[in-house]
């Protein structure tokens, strides 16, 4: 009823994965887009610009939220042309994981890589999530959204969203968009990739000469279990840090003082360097103070082991970036939105 449900003093434990314990003084959960502009207009909403919440995979909230949080809770799938390439509009509440398995069912191909990443279909173009040689922003061809700016809805195409690496229009005006739908363009059938590093050799594992989508998804399952800690377990935002680009020189030079370091040179004259390499290098993979600290099973991730406060986090956060900053000169850049004071 009504379209949304607003609750005050909202706790937010349950709804981050690093299980930060913060409230939100107002929280709205959306259950139909076409209400935003009639919930936008409560003066208690109106006062600030509101925080738009999806799953909480990649947030760090670090205190209580004095803003409006707005949880996009909608839903619907629907195919608008089905051809060699299917066109896709998907509810910004839908869950990517299901939205990326039921594509596989029908037949579509592109998103196999992407399989098993947390949250909405309406954060993914806010990062452009990425993983295993893909990124989703080569399947988006455009993303919808309220506009707080210009107080309407808006069709943003792929190139208006500038998506970069882990990066996209979104991050440079944070409050600006409430994504409310995303429409992709998926191909019957493509190249599949298998370039990046133990898909092949999973592939073999599973013994699979000839692989289709679904034999590559289940490989990046097989992959991401092993490696990532689940946050069911034991909370954590993924990646926290994201893989440095530098120019090639220094690149260069860093690889010259530490022959083992992992780097992955580009085209275009600059460096992406393995993040989770630097942290453990410098000593950090496994360290915790109290209950923040990083996973002793991938140095990219931040984990808390069980009541640490979004400050105890960002503190150990800064330790890290300060002590990879010491040790390599390079400044490490966290990935998830860090929301409260900092
Ligand atoms: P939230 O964490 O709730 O929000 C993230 C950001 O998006 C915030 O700035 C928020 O304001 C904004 N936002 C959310 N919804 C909307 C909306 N509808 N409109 C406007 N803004 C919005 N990411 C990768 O790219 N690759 C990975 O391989 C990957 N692996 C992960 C593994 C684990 C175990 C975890 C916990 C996280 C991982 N992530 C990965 C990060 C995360 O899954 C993605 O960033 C995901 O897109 C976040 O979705 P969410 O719904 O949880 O967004
Ligand atoms: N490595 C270490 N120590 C570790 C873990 C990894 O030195 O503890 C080194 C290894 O040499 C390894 C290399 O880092 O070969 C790369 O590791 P991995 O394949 O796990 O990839 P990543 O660069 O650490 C990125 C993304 C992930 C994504 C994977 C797979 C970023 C910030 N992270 O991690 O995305 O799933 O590649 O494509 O780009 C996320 O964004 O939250 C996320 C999990």
């Amino acid at each position: 009823m009504g379209g949304y449900t607003l609750i005050e003093n909202a706790p937010l434990v349950t709804r981050n994965t690093l299980r930060v314990a913060a409230r939100a003084k107002l929280l709205a959960e959306v259950r139909d887009a076409a209400k935003l502009p009639e919930l936008l207009d409560f003066p208690a909403i109106r006062a600030s610009r509101p925080f738009i919440l999806g799953e909480g995979s990649n947030v760090l909230i670090t205190g209580d939220i004095d803003r409006a949080v707005i949880a996009m809770d909608t839903r619907g799938v629907h195919v608008e042309q089905d051809g060699d390439v299917a066109r896709i509009a998907v509810a910004a509440g839908e869950r990517w994981d299901d939205f990326v398995r039921w594509t596989l069912g029908q037949g579509f191909a592109g998103l196999e890589n992407l399989i098993l990443i947390p949250g909405t279909v309406g954060a993914a173009p806010i990062q452009n999530i990425g993983a295993y040689g893909t990124e989703v922003a080569e399947f988006i061809e455009s993303v919808e959204a309220w506009d707080l700016t210009e107080r309407r809805v808006v069709t943003l195409d792929r190139s208006a969203c500038t998506f970069a690496y882990r990066d996209s229009l979104f991050k440079h005006e944070p409050d600006r968009f409430i994504v409310t739908a995303v429409r992709f363009a998926l191909p019957r059938s493509h190249t599949l990739r298998l370039d990046y590093a133990g898909i092949r050799e999973e592939l073999e594992r599973m013994g699979v000469d000839k692989p289709a989508p679904f034999h590559v998804a289940e490989a990046v399952v097989h992959l991401r279990t092993r490696k990532l800690p689940d946050p069911a377990v034991i909370g954590n935002a993924g990646s926290f840090f994201k893989n440095p680009i530098v120019d090639a020189a220094q690149g260069e030079a860093l690889k010259r003082e530490h022959d083992q370091l992992v780097a992955w040179p580009g085209q275009d004259a600059r460096w992406k360097l393995s993040a989770a390499w630097l942290i453990e290098a410098a000593g950090f993979k496994g360290m915790r103070d109290g209950d923040a600290g990083i996973s002793n099973r991938h140095a990219l991730v931040l984990v808390n082991h069980g009541k640490a406060t979004g400050q105890e986090l960002w503190a150990f956060a800064q330790r890290v970036i300060e002590g990879v900053q010491t040790r390599f000169g390079v400044r490490l850049e966290p990935e998830p939105m860090v929301i409260g004071t900092r």
